[in-house]
């Protein structure tokens, strides 16, 4: 990786959390008529530069949208084929995640994946569990309705019980009841493909994010953009309501 591509970036100002909306595949392996799927294979190449990339440059936390709620819905074969290869990629990414100190976590309904696919899952998160470098958020079958309409649930049925009383519900409370409890919200949310939506990611954590929508489709996403977004969000002034200085 040629080195001055990170000298326009501050080592001071890494972005704590990068969250990223991995869209395009399908476009990419239309465009080349191939398959779909061979699209998410390609796909993967780029979460292992990315997770690299964020790792040497000291992220905290990086969140990669893999599988919507909605992503079900999608044609079986293509959903079996994700799943597969979602099983593939923590096996061979395994070995990389212990010998770089990356804790795998997951975000989502992991319920509903199949059964060797959370096995797989459960099995490296545990193995990962006391890595003290990079936190790997997988958000599979996420969605923030979803999460939203649980955490109501789990709050109302504390209230209900008498267990807190309504003023016990603060906004720090709520973020406890959230997939990303005890982390710091996104600061930076990329998503590739040139898609301007959201598409039920993060809707809570989102709040205060740097956003950046690039047209490159996610397979053909490189180091060398991320780096360039980065510089971006560095000169980003965010102000969080308030006025400059
Ligand atoms: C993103 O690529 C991967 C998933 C949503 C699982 P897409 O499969 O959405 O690709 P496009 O948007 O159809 O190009
Ligand atoms: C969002 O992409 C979900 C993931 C990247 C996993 P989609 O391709 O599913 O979103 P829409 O349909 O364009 O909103
Ligand atoms: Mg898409």
């Amino acid at each position: 990786m040629p080195s001055d591509d990170r000298t326009t970036i501050d080592p001071e100002k890494i972005p704590v959390h990068v969250a990223i909306i991995m869209d395009g595949n399908g476009r990419w392996a239309k465009k080349k008529l191939l398959n779909r799927v061979k699209g998410h294979e390609k796909g993967s190449d780029t979460v292992r530069t990315i997770v690299r990339v964020s790792r040497e440059l000291g992220v905290r936390y990086l969140t990669l949208y893999a599988f919507s709620t909605e992503n079900w819905g999608r044609p079986k074969a293509e959903v079996m084929a994700l799943m597969s290869l979602l099983k593939k990629f923590i096996h061979s990414e395994k070995k990389e995640m212990m010998d770089h100190h990356i804790r795998l976590n997951a975000l989502g309904q992991i319920h509903r994946l199949p059964g060797d696919v959370k096995e797989t899952l459960k099995k490296a998160m545990d193995e990962t569990r006391d890595n003290d470098g990079m936190c790997l958020n997988l958000a599979l079958s996420y969605g923030s309705r979803d999460e939203i309409t649980e955490m109501v649930r789990a709050i109302a049925d504390k209230v209900k019980h008498g267990e807190i009383p309504l003023t016990a519900i603060t906004e720090d409370m709520i973020a406890s009841h959230l997939f990303t409890a005890g982390m710091p919200d996104p600061d930076l949310m990329i998503r590739t493909s040139g898609e301007m939506r959201i598409s039920n990611f993060l809707m809570w954590q989102l709040s205060y994010a740097e956003i950046y929508f690039t047209p490159t489709l996610w397979p053909d996403f490189s180091e060398k953009e991320y780096l360039k977004i980065i510089a971006d969000y560095q000169g980003r002034d965010r102000r969080f309501g308030k006025v400059a200085e």
